[in-house]
């Protein structure tokens, strides 16, 4: 076990604590417990994680008196539907949950979203908790209230603002975690520190790959979750700033979605989408081109894909992507809203794109 950190999201009496550490689950102890009066714990899971990490969960929650009923689903992003949410609500109505007592979500950013997004619509909404399993959920989707599944308009059509009780992001939990996926969250980090966080990408630089482990991405991780919880804090419900924590996934989510499915990863679209994004500021004159650079390499030094030719799928269309731009969900007038930066840790929202000059940037960037 190492020591544990502990970041606030201040929200008022929405308010609730991110442990963060190896070690974590076994150190909420009695503030995880007294969230299940009936002392038994409905933890919704998919079956790669139920596989790897139930018994050993279980066997956490039995030490604080707690009987875990698990509710597992399949893994992947189909489980993130009007289906899987059905199944997962009915689940939870067959086992009479009550309002008084707390669900789990163990898991990644997809068993978080369908969890939380079914904990807000039954019986009109019951607390939930996170406990993360991929470094991705433990940076980014476990905190901050964004629930929701992906309908056949897009990803993340539909959903609700409802934010857990607590999140234990405990290390140890990611031990199994493929190196691809942990690089795929690890991008969610530089993010936030691209964002608004200077010093903390000139700490990532300096660990290099060493940051990927070990205590040093504790503190990476709780640095990422404080930036967030910051942001989150101050509009909740994404009225502006929150908005700039979509850096690089408005490129990002265009990639994903004109690749053929499961073929990359979020993360590795975030990765490009930023080094877009930082390219495209650097483009315009409104960030030097020494800190897109930086970017980029940063994030191939850590084996994260820089640019459209680094992704596993290569076979792109610069109008197809800016069409997708156009479906984001944070576009208004019908005006693409990009996230640029004008230098790092200096992100700012534009939120009319000039398209034409857009389309011709990603011309170049597919050539
Ligand atoms: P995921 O939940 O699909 O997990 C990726 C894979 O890793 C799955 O196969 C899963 O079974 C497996 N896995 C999970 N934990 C593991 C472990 N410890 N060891 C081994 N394998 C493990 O994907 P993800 O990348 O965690 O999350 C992506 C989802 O998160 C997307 O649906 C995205 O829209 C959503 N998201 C939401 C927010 C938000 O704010 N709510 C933010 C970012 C992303
Ligand atoms: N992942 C973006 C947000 O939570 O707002």
């Amino acid at each position: 076990m190492s020591e544990i950190l502990r970041v606030n999201v201040g929200l008022g009496e929405r308010a609730y604590d991110v442990l963060v550490g190896s070690g974590a689950l076994a150190a909420a102890g009695a503030e995880l417990g007294e969230r299940f009066p009936r002392g038994r714990a409905i933890l919704v899971t998919d079956r790669h994680v139920a596989n790897l990490h139930l018994e050993r969960v279980s066997d956490q929650l039995a030490g604080l008196g707690l009987r875990v009923d698990p509710i597992i689903v399949e893994p992947g992003e189909t489980s993130k539907s009007w289906a899987g949410l059905e199944s997962v609500v009915d689940a939870l109505l067959d086992r009479n949950v009550e309002r008084s007592e707390a669900i789990i979500a163990l898991g990644g950013g997809v068993i978080g979203d369908l969890t939380g997004f079914a904990a807000a619509v039954t019986k009109r909404g019951v607390d939930f908790i996170q406990i993360p399993t991929t470094l991705l959920a433990q940076v980014d989707s476990s905190v901050g209230g964004k629930t929701g599944i992906n309908t056949r308009h897009g990803k993340n059509f539909a959903g609700a603002f409802h934010q857990p009780r607590l999140v234990i992001a405990d290390r140890d939990l990611l031990a199994t975690l493929p190196d691809r996926e942990r690089r795929a969250g690890y991008a969610e980090i530089v993010k936030a520190a691209l964002i608004g966080d200077a010093p903390l990408f000139d700490r990532l630089e300096a660990a290099g790959k060493d940051v990927l482990d070990g205590a040093a991405l504790d503190a990476a991780v709780a640095a990422a979750i404080a930036f967030k919880a910051r942001i989150v804090a101050e509009d909740e419900r994404e009225g502006g700033v929150r908005a700039l924590l979509n850096l690089g996934h408005t490129f990002g989510h265009a990639f994903e979605a004109d690749a053929p499915k499961d073929m990359i990863r979020h993360g590795e679209a975030v990765a490009v989408g930023t080094a877009l994004a930082f390219a495209y500021s650097a483009h315009r004159g409104d960030c030097p081109a020494v800190d897109a650079n930086r970017v980029s390499a940063h994030l191939r030094a850590v084996g994260l894909p820089a640019s459209p030719a680094e992704l596993a799928h290569t076979d792109w269309d610069a109008a197809s992507l800016v069409d997708r731009m156009r479906d984001d969900k944070k576009n208004r007038d019908g005006r693409i809203t990009l996230i640029l930066a004008r230098a790092i840790g200096d992100a700012w929202i534009d939120p009319a794109a000039d398209e034409a000059d857009l389309l011709a940037f990603m011309e170049t960037q597919l050539s």
